[in-house]
């Protein structure tokens, strides 16, 4: 049986921080070294500020930093004196070349692979931990074969994460199931033994489900395009929805509750954004087309047509129920991470629906409590989002300090992201200070419960999956015009 004594993972991020601090807190006895290039990043790890937020990370972090936890740019040092290596380094779409926009780059695996078989000695295994296309391990393997000195022996293994961001830690220490993937070899199944001892210290073993390794890059994939399918899924019903007076709230918890199909990722949005779901089901879609297989490839990637169509579908609405123009309007966009607990934005739809408000000459005051203001305006500075004019940035956005700033003197105000704190603001001091009629875009369905409050205040509330509502009259007739119509409602019920 081969014993774990260290761990080495190369890569600090979302993926590889989080897990590997939970490993270092669950295995007392085992040293856990999590090194990186970006030596700020590593800092930051090594600091009481965190480059990620996560809700519970800091204090794993604390309970072992210094202990067996340890972050360092010393990379070279960790993987030599590892029994296991995992690498979680990131894996983006290609941004050029065969397979642009789809296909993963795998440059920073092969660099990691590379640097393993040049300074290792001694048994090792090796882990794959970032989301990687199928056979990739055989990639890494064969870059073992060709470069392996004879005093190194290593094994590979897939090791997908189904960690969530924002409920990462909860998602590590209560796993669903993990997933090991390896040689059919005996050498192989020791080294899935090996694996499989770490996690039995804190997962029941028929949580631990162990397959081929091609099994295991798969499922990985399709788990993420099967998630990511049943939002687009929600999504185009979300669409049905505002066109029929059905709403989708009503219709997401009606067909969830046949267990059949389950009442998870069922919650329609602006469409879904994070470094993962687009990312994953592209690769899919590049990997059946390269394997020949055009109907399902057009299958999965109208995954991805529909979320792009949810996106300027709301973006459109928006525009629409300004009077079909929000040049030089005022618009609070509140949130812009891609999901609320994270203040990370990849793919984020807030970045999407931003540039096509931005598009029409909107100003938007953007708001999220996590994310900073140069990063906001680094996503919204691609050249694929400000269309080549890198002064559209500067001209039309504002980054705000508090939700109440973004929102003064505003026409509209755009939920992009269900951060909580959106539920709880003081909606009839924003109304005060907004130019009427005020609207209120919920893209995520948070304020649902606070709907009918809203537009007493006198708000005209527009929201994902729901036909526009007519407002409720109550002291006036309908002659009278909106604003008459509300304030005094609003003031005396004291909303
Ligand atoms: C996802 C997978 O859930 C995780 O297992 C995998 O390891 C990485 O990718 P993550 O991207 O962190 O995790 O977040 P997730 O909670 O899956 O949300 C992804 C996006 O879908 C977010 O933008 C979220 O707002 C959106 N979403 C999710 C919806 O629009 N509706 C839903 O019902 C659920
Ligand atoms: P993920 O969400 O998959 O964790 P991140 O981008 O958050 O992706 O983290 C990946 C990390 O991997 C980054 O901090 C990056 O600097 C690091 N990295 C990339 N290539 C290498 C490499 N060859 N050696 C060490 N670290 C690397």
């Amino acid at each position: 049986m081969v014993v774990i004594k260290k761990i080495c993972c190369i890569g600090a991020g979302y993926v590889g921080g989080p897990t590997c601090s939970v490993i270092a807190q669950m295995c007392k006895d085992i040293a856990v070294t999590v090194v990186d290039v970006n030596a700020e990043r590593i800092k930051a790890w090594n600091s009481d500020q965190l480059p990620i937020f996560e809700p519970g990370l800091q204090e794993v972090v604390e309970s072992c930093r210094g202990q067996n936890l340890f972050f360092s740019t010393d990379i070279d040092k960790a993987i030599k004196e590892a029994d296991l290596v995992f690498i979680s380094v990131n894996t983006p779409s290609k941004t050029f070349g065969i397979g642009k926009g789809r296909a993963a780059d795998l440059k920073y695996i092969e660099a990691c692979a590379r640097r393993i078989a040049e300074v290792g000695i001694g048994n090792k295994i090796v882990v794959e931990k970032s989301t990687v296309p199928v056979r990739a391990a055989e990639s890494i393997r064969r870059i073992f074969n060709a470069n392996t000195k004879c005093n190194l022996n290593l094994q590979v293994l897939s090791n997908p994460e189904f960690l969530a961001e924002g409920t990462a830690i909860n998602d590590l220490k209560n796993p669903d199931r993990v997933l090991i993937g390896g040689d059919e070899t005996p050498e192989g199944g020791k080294a899935i033994q090996a694996l499989k001892s770490i996690y039995q210290r804190w997962v029941p073993e028929n949580k631990i489900i162990t397959t081929n390794t091609w099994s295991s890059e798969l499922s990985k994939l399709a788990a993420n395009a099967f998630l990511a399918q049943r939002i687009s899924s929600i999504n185009s019903i979300s669409a049905l929805c505002e066109a029929t007076g059905a709403d989708v709230e009503e219709v997401a918890h009606a067909i969830g509750t046949d267990q059949r199909i389950g009442s998870k990722f069922l919650k329609a949005s602006i469409g879904f954004g994070g470094s993962c779901f687009q990312k994953d089901v592209l690769n899919l879609v590049y990997l059946c087309e390269a394997l020949n297989l055009p109907e399902v490839a057009r299958y999965w990637q109208q995954v991805i047509e529909i979320n792009d169509y949810q996106r300027r579908r709301f973006a459109a609405r928006v525009i629409g129920c300004l009077f079909n123009t929000v040049t030089d309007k005022k618009i609070g966009l509140l949130g812009f991470a891609f999901k609320k607990n994270t203040g990370d934005t990849r793919e984020s739809s807030s970045i999407y629906v931003s540039k096509y408000l931005m598009d029409e000459g909107a100003k938007l005051h953007i708001f999220d409590p996590k994310v900073k203001k140069e990063q906001i305006i680094q996503d919204l500075s691609q050249t694929n989002i400000c269309d080549d004019d890198p002064d559209r940035v500067s001209r039309l956005v504002t980054v705000a300090l508090d939700p109440y700033e973004a929102c003064k003197n505003a026409h509209a105000i755009v939920i992009c992201t269900e951060w909580d704190m959106f539920k709880e603001l003081d909606y009839e001091k924003i109304y005060k200070a907004m130019l009427k009629p005020a609207f209120i875009f919920d893209g995520r369905r948070i304020l649902d419960g606070l709907h009918e409050k809203l537009q007493r205040i006198g708000f005209q509330v527009e929201t994902i999956g729901k036909k526009v509502t007519e407002l409720i009259p109550f002291t006036a007739s309908k002659e009278t015009s909106r604003n008459d119509l509300q304030a005094p409602a609003a003031k005396k019920l004291k909303i």
